[in-house]
């Protein structure tokens, strides 16, 4: 696994367009285990996967994608569909026992959870996408797909919520726009 600081953060783009080459279940079962290890608070994990590497499954992705990402879907071979679980706490018995049964979050409402979801789920993502680019992935996140669509066709609960879509692979870097400029140290950071 190469794990420089290059090939994880500053010479990694995100790919729109990939070139041929599938991803083994093995690769997303090896991907799954190292980014599992994410911190997230109470240890809730909301973060849920589907990978997607059949041709139905992309033939579904693709019918999901909003037209502006329809041919980069087509370029891709396989992808993960990531979600966030609103009722994570279910897992607490297993993932904070500490916290007591039943959790609070249990009782709260359903904004509140999902907000709770989505900011957990967040750095998971992050990770997931550190550990595609370790693993020598390549990534190309992308949210426009019409939620509805990915709900009915690839999820399986309720509280599983669409959050966004990693295409996954080996991206064309021919195809990449310059690389869009990032905050600097003085905007984006206080010392003190
Ligand atoms: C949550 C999320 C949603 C995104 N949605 C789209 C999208 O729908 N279509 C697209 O082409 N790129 C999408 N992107 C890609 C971003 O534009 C890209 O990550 C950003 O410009 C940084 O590019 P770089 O990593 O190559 O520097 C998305 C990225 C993220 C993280």
């Amino acid at each position: 696994m190469s794990m420089t600081k290059e090939a994880i953060f500053t010479q990694a783009r995100s790919y729109k367009i990939f070139l041929e080459g599938g991803v083994s279940k093995e690769t997303f079962t090896e991907l799954y285990e190292i980014a599992k290890w994410a911190p997230t608070a109470n240890n809730s994990c909301p973060l849920r996967y589907v990978f997607v590497s059949s041709v139905e499954g992309m033939r579904l992705l693709h019918n999901a994608a909003m037209d502006g990402n329809k041919n980069k879907v087509e370029s891709a071979s396989a992808a993960v569909i990531l979600a966030y679980d609103i009722n994570f706490y279910e897992h607490f018995p297993t993932l904070a026992p500490h916290v007591k049964n039943p959790a609070p979050q249990a009782s709260w409402q359903p904004e509140e959870r999902e907000k709770e979801a989505i900011k957990n789920a967040g750095i998971q993502a992050g990770f997931f996408m550190a550990a595609a680019r370790a693993m020598g992935l390549d990534c190309g996140p992308m949210a426009g797909f019409h939620a509805d669509v990915i709900e009915r066709d690839f999820f399986q609960k309720d509280s599983w919520k669409y959050y966004f879509v990693i295409l996954l692979g080996q991206g064309d870097s021919t195809e990449l726009y310059p690389r869009g400029k990032r905050l600097s140290l003085n905007d984006a950071c206080l010392f003190q």
